[in-house]
């Protein structure tokens, strides 16, 4: 069964089970900065599973682009991916464990056809905090697992929580059997061996962890469960590998046509990376030396590093998207519609690479020299971090070099000074921000609303793909960064300069509305969704033209405002353009 029918299997048999079908969220979550993307149906979900209620009812299913980067080294081995996604189905205080752990099984066993003698099933076995689960276990026996396929674990196995705070609970999960032998007497479920694969998780969230580690229970009890589907499809298809299903099979045949020297770990890291970078940068994330920005530079880098392991043509990037948004469109349309951006993206950070390689190569030579004069073994920590701070070059590329040349390098030390790096622009950024809000007058005000007017104007002229990306006011000018591919023609520019101006001329009246993010959403309010979850956001409406999050203020009406005027547009960085405007 193919990847995109076992999802369409997925959400009608929940459909036909009273569940909504909700759409994915993007991979790049809008109103959690606390997160750098998402990793799991529920995170969405999050103030819904605390209590709100779901303006879709209290069953819903889903498919959620999910990326989760702890791994991304692993990544090249045969089942750690970094883009993946998770079939999901909630219950917000409706049905509980009995009615999941039927649902799982019914789906399993008669929708997907997989023998029961497969499954195993794995619960709770009870700690202090929460009692042991002989309500799951006595579920999946009337279900008809055999009681020797149900097993009992703690809290490191069968208890889930997204990060360290939140809504979370005892877990259920399910197991199938490769049928490869087993590699002890002792071999379990729990086991790494791989004769079990873990293919679902129930997650019965009754608790809330607080801060401190204080367990406390939540006002309704909800399932959460995740299945993962290229998982899924590899196992029903009987390969050994996500990367032997028709999700990965094309390109993994092409970089083998293209390669000039074998290596399936490097082809399996681009098929891989290609795939989650190609998939972030469709959601708007855009390659830099920051939290998201950084994670998508080093998967096109290391894309590219194992490219050049393979001896492809650099060239072939193009090739190789072209016939990726070919393998996967019907499951992401979005990915035809951005094709463009996706190509001008990945290839402008390809460019700033092989600049990179060559001044870091350069660069790590000199310092591998002077290394070997003092008779060490190891390149300093400081070294490693001058590379990246000044050349760009990522610290693993220096570990491999260094490893090339019989030598190593001191990560520890350098993580300390990245650390400190990144916490010194964190401040910055703060301040900087405070500066901008302390610094309110009738200009700045003015050019708040001039912000709203020029977004849905560019939205209006050159389609909905424009997004903010940035935002800068002075008493001056306004900057406006936003996502475009190409740059604006001269007409495009009047266009949007016209649209701005009528409507500063209608006088149009601005209000604004406080409301939650889910009916902000729904209002067809644009913006960055940047508030924490649940909490209410502010909607600052123009007329019948502009509908946008922000945390304001603006002018009361626009008529006051002056003439609008485009003073510059040009490219920010990939797939960015930067717009500079006047109030005259
Ligand atoms: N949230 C649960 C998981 O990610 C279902 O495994």
């Amino acid at each position: 069964m193919k990847a995109i029918e076992i999802r369409e299997k997925y959400l009608t048999f929940f459909k036909n089970h009273g569940h909504t079908v909700i759409p994915s969220a993007p991979l790049i979550p809008e109103n959690d900065p606390s997160v750098l993307f998402t990793t799991a149906g529920m995170q969405p979900l999050v103030p819904y599973l605390l209590g709100e209620n779901h303006p879709a009812g209290t069953r819903l299913t889903d498919y959620q682009k999910c990326v989760r980067t702890v791994d991304i080294d692993e990544v090249g081995d045969n089942r750690h991916l970094t883009y993946f996604e998770m079939l999901g189905n909630w219950s917000l205080g409706d049905y509980f464990k009995e009615e999941s752990i039927q649902m799982s099984f019914d789906f399993l066993t008669k929708e997907l056809g997989i023998p029961i003698e497969k499954l195993s099933v794995t619960c709770f076995t009870g700690d202090n905090d929460c009692p042991r689960d002989e309500v799951s276990a006595e579920c999946w026996k009337k279900a008809g697992i055999p009681e020797d396929h149900i097993y009992f674990y703690g809290k490191d196995d069968n208890w889930w929580i997204a990060g360290e705070e939140g809504p979370c609970g005892p877990d259920t999960e399910m197991f199938y059997d490769t049928g490869k032998p087993a590699c002890s007497e002792n071999c379990q479920p729990s086991c790494d061996c791989g004769k079990y694969v873990e293919i679902w998780n129930n997650v019965f969230m009754e608790y809330f962890k607080d801060a401190k580690g204080n367990y406390t229970k939540l006002s309704k009890k909800n399932v959460d469960t995740g299945l993962g589907l290229e998982r899924m499809a590899m196992l029903l298809q009987g390969k050994e590998t996500p990367y032997d299903t028709e999700l990965f099979a094309p390109i993994m045949q092409k970089l083998e046509e293209l390669q000039k020297v074998d290596d399936i770990q490097s082809r399996r890291v681009v098929a891989e990376h290609l795939r989650s970078s190609m998939m972030i940068i469709c959601d708007g994330g855009r390659p830099s030396n920051l939290d998201r920005g950084y994670v998508l530079r080093r998967l096109i880098r290391r894309m590219i590093r194992h490219m050049n392991k393979l001896a492809i043509n650099l060239e072939e990037i193009s090739t190789l998207i072209e016939l990726n948004v070919d393998n996967l469109k019907e499951m992401y349309p979005d990915l035809s519609k951005n094709k463009e951006i996706i190509q001008s993206v990945m290839l402008e950070e390809k460019d700033k690479f092989i600049k990179t390689l060559t001044h870091g190569e350069k660069e790590f030579s000199k310092e591998k020299q002077k290394a070997e004069e003092q008779g060490k073994k190891q390149i300093d920590g400081k070294v490693v971090f001058r590379l990246y701070d000044t050349y760009g070059f990522p610290p693993e590329v220096t570990a491999e070099l260094a490893k090339e040349n019989g030598m190593t390098v001191d990560l520890e030390e350098f993580n300390r000074l990245f650390k400190e790096h990144q916490e010194k622009s964190r401040l910055g950024s703060e301040q900087k921000f405070k500066g901008g809000l302390a610094d309110q007058n009738e200009k700045t005000i003015a050019y708040h609303t001039a912000t709203h007017l020029l977004h849905q104007a560019l939205r209006t002229i050159l389609g909905d793909h424009v997004k903010q990306s940035g935002s800068n006011i002075t008493e001056e000018r306004l900057r406006f960064d936003f996502t475009h591919p190409q740059k604006m023609t001269k007409e495009e520019i009047k266009q949007v300069e016209d649209l701005v101006n009528e409507q500063i001329q209608k006088d149009l009246p601005v209000t604004c509305e406080e409301m939650n993010y889910d009916e902000a959403k729904e209002s067809g309010a644009i913006g960055l969704f940047t508030d924490k979850y649940g909490e209410k956001v502010k909607v600052y409406t123009i007329g019948n033209f502009s509908k946008e999050i922000c945390g304001g203020p603006h002018v009361t009406h626009t008529g006051d405002m002056g003439t609008f005027k485009i003073k510059k547009e040009e490219s920010s960085s990939s797939g960015i353009r930067r717009i500079k405007a006047v109030l005259v």
